[in-house]
């Protein structure tokens, strides 16, 4: 697309109007020379301030500072984009203070984490992923830019595709969870949901893939903590997201806060440039995270002058809050320690992201009043959220088909999430309202009507701890201490239970006891909660517990009490609608886990695809001197891929095309899937492919394709995977990615546990 910008008009300098190549084209000559005579114009003082990212504090600022003199540090070019500032009115105001109050008039950059949904909140990001739903995925992130650029918003800090196994770590909740292929899949969909195929749109935004890298794998799950990784695992399991990502056009990179190889993220040059820039061709520009340039003087880098340059000379590009490219770089510069080069090559990016954008050609094309009405959380906005959130809860047990509830009855309905707006929409929910929010008592009266008696009891606080709640409720009340007796609130829910025909029961997280600097040491239910549990089950009534939160929890007990389990995460604005939606039948469940569930914290990591041992178990009975527990079985509680559905379905055997392939052609594997049950449904057929000779040590099975099918009750589908020399390869001892010829295993079913196989080979 060609288009004409207008009179640009810089100090002294005019550049009249000329076509250019669309945001999406890649760096066109025209882009380039813009930039080159916008940066003649600059001084080294306002170059650096286009490296500088404030916020006046509106969004959640997640370490010690916020900015100060926000008005005077734009209209003296000392800003180049600026976060946690919302609706048309006040980017209007922000915005014109740049392009009319600061010398070249170079418009701002607006950023925010829009992470799941804006205002119309969607389940968290790892219940998203549990729905494998690409064009699902998609959609949200599409709703999600459609609202965040009608009040403004340019730039989201979003996807985050850290891939993590250790559910101690809060941030799982952020996640796509365990797999980088599935990781990879999702970064592709969000970033073309924000950003789609032109920029220019005032309904696209620029989106940032975080946290590069291995931000996911902190020892001992605790934010913030240091990593330690071989360089093989980097690429072959933690780099994938981020590479597909930057295949998939993202505009901009966050780094991380932890060290990567002795070297933090953000002043890591063989991160930053060796691989994200010439290694995978990068083009855009990468942001630190929140002061993580500052911190590494807590690391152990050196002072703010001497981290600045660090990070500067690795690739980094803008300066989060922090200031330490504001304040040290032209003493850096004048000493020698940085050169021109760095920081025009810096500066230069951050224009190209503004050229694409299309803000040179018109500064407030995000800013319109009119649009926050007309777009925000609509009820098409919220139709896609519970959608969505049915979409993306897993059914973990079912026992004797309970569940769906027929609309009959008396329904005890009990636990401290069952009547709650507070702890809905999950953790980074920055624009959310949490008041907006549909609880489970009102979804559930919504879908069942009359014909259903719903009786309320809290039954539990989320957690007793007074101590406890004080440091969850840092945004606001999230654990709410009930002014009665705890045994009061039991006695009177154990009541309201054994006069019902089924009890089901809300627990779980409240949503800050995940996410950010949310790690937890121990991950089962509140005390207060599994007390509750163990008393509603002494009714002997059936029970359905849904269970709400942000990681996978360690319920074994939990599972053997209940008659049914729905975990949901955290379903986002329409929370208690979509639980109604499973609950009643109204959605068969098909979502499946992308995070193993732990038996208990010692098994922690465990995850599906962890390469084999010398001395492997591959049973749950203790064997001496094989690799396994004195206390525990190896396999976890729910393997990665497991979720059932109210219908069954059967898998036929695996049928292949050839026996053997080369790295020329292609090989087709195909099953067939009935639904042998009652339910129309969805199945979400996966495939995992095993090397059984490498030249290092291959995973047990790792995800290479996956098709979400719907099934009528008796309807047969034949389901068909090209296997191609890519789903083949890996990054061997030399970081190359190779494929080796040799026997290969493929696994089809219904998750990364109950799999047919078949086998081929690769030949040269
Ligand atoms: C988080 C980022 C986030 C940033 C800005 C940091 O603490 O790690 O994910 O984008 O804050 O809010």
């Amino acid at each position: 697309m060609i288009r004409t910008f207008l009179m640009f008009l810089i100090a002294g300098l005019t550049i009249s109007s000329c076509s250019r190549p669309s945001a999406n084209d890649s760096a066109g000559g025209e882009m380039d020379s813009f930039i080159s005579d916008l940066m003649d114009e600059m001084t080294i003082e306002e170059k650096i301030g286009q490296l500088n990212l404030i916020t006046p504090g509106g969004g959640i600022p997640t370490g010690e500072a916020v900015s100060t003199n926000v008005e005077a540090s734009i209209k003296e070019g000392k800003v180049g984009g600026i976060f946690g500032v919302t609706s048309p009115e006040k980017v209007r105001k922000a915005q014109t203070l740049a392009v009319e109050g600061s010398r070249l008039k170079i418009p701002l950059l607006f950023g925010s984490d829009v992470i799941h949904g804006y205002k119309t909140t969607f389940p968290i990001p790892l219940g998203l992923s549990f729905s494998w739903d690409m064009n699902l995925i998609e959609k949200t992130a599409r709703v999600a830019a459609v609202e965040a650029t009608a009040d403004g918003l340019n730039w989201t800090f979003s996807p985050m595709v850290d891939v993590s196994r250790d559910p101690r770590w809060g941030r799982v909740a952020e996640t796509a969870g365990e797999d980088p292929f599935l990781g990879s899949e999702i970064a592709k969909a969000m970033i073309q949901g924000y950003q789609m195929d032109d920029l220019t749109a005032n309904t696209t935004m620029l989106a940032t893939v975080k946290h590069f890298a291995l931000y996911g794998a902190p020892e001992a799950g605790r934010d913030y903590n240091t990593v330690d990784m071989s360089r093989l695992r980097m690429f072959n399991e933690y780099f994938p997201p981020f590479k597909a990502a930057v295949h998939a056009g993202v505009g901009s990179v966050m780094s991380s806060f932890n060290d990567v190889d002795g070297i933090p993220a953000t002043g890591n040059k063989w991160l930053l440039t060796e691989v994200l820039r010439n290694k995978w061709g990068f083009d855009g520009f990468v942001v630190s995270d929140y002061t993580s340039v500052n911190e590494m003087i807590a690391h152990g880098m050196g002072d703010l002058q001497a981290v600045s340059a660090l990070a500067l000379k690795a690739g980094l590009d803008m300066d989060m809050v922090g200031e330490g490219f504001l304040t040290t770089l032209r003493k850096s510069l004048d000493e020698g320690i940085v050169t021109d080069e760095d920081i025009d090559n810096a500066c230069r990016r951050i224009l190209e992201a503004k050229y694409k954008l299309g803000l040179f050609d018109n500064s407030f094309l995000y800013v319109n009043e009119a649009l926050p009405a007309r777009e925000i959380l609509t009820e098409a906005t919220r139709a896609v959220s519970r959608d969505a959130a049915a979409r993306s809860m897993v059914l973990l047990k079912n026992n004797d088909q309970i569940l769906p509830l027929k609309s009959e009855g008396t329904v005890a309905l009990v636990g401290p999430l069952a009547n709650d707006k507070n702890n809905m929409l999950g953790t980074w929910a920055v624009s959310g309202d949490p008041q907006t929010s549909v609880p489970v008592l009102e979804g559930m009266r919504n879908v069942a009507g009359n014909s259903v008696n719903i009786r309320y009891a809290k039954g539990a606080n989320i957690s007793d701890d007074a101590e406890f709640a004080e440091k969850v409720n840092v945004f606001g009340p999230r654990i709410v201490i009930d002014d009665r007796d705890p045994a009061d609130l039991l006695s009177e829910a154990v009541k309201v239970a054994a006069g019902a025909d089924v009890i089901v029961a809300v627990v779980g997280e409240a949503s800050e006891m995940s996410g950010e600097s949310a790690s937890r040491s121990e991950i089962s239910l509140p005390e207060s909660q599994k007390l509750l549990v163990k008393e509603l089950d002494a009714t002997g009534k059936p029970l359905v517990l849904v269970i709400m939160s942000g990681r996978p929890l360690t319920i074994d007990e939990e599972l053997a009490l209940a008659d049914a389990i729905i975990f949901t995460g955290h379903p986002g604005v329409e929370a208690g609608n979509a639980i109604a939606d499973v609950v009643f039948g109204n959605y068969n469940p098909s979502g499946k886990l992308t995070m193993t569930f732990p038996r208990n914290v010692g098994q922690i990591p465990v995850y599906y695809s962890h390469r084999a041992t010398g001395r492997p178990n591959p049973g749950d009975e203790f064997q001496k001197f094989r690799s396994n527990y004195l206390d525990v079985e190896n396999s976890p509680l729910f393997p990665f891929g497991y979720g059932l559905s109210y219908t069954e379905f059967e898998y036929s055997e695996i049928t292949l095309d050839k026996s053997s392939m080369t790295s020329e052609d292609s090989l087709t594997a195909s099953i067939t899937v009935t639904n042998t049950g009652d339910y129309a449904g969805e199945e979400v057929v996966q495939l995992y492919i095993h090397d059984q000779v490498r030249s290092i040590t291959p995973p047990v099975k790792e995800l290479k394709g996956f098709k979400k099918i719907m099934l009528e009750s008796g309807e047969s589908k034949t389901v068909e995977f090209v296997i191609t020399e890519k789903e083949l390869s890996f990054y061997n001892y030399d970081i190359d990615f190779v494929s080796e010829p040799g026997g290969f295993e493929v696994f089809i079913g219904t998750n990364s546990d109950e799999l047919q196989t078949a086998s081929f080979e690769l030949i040269e």
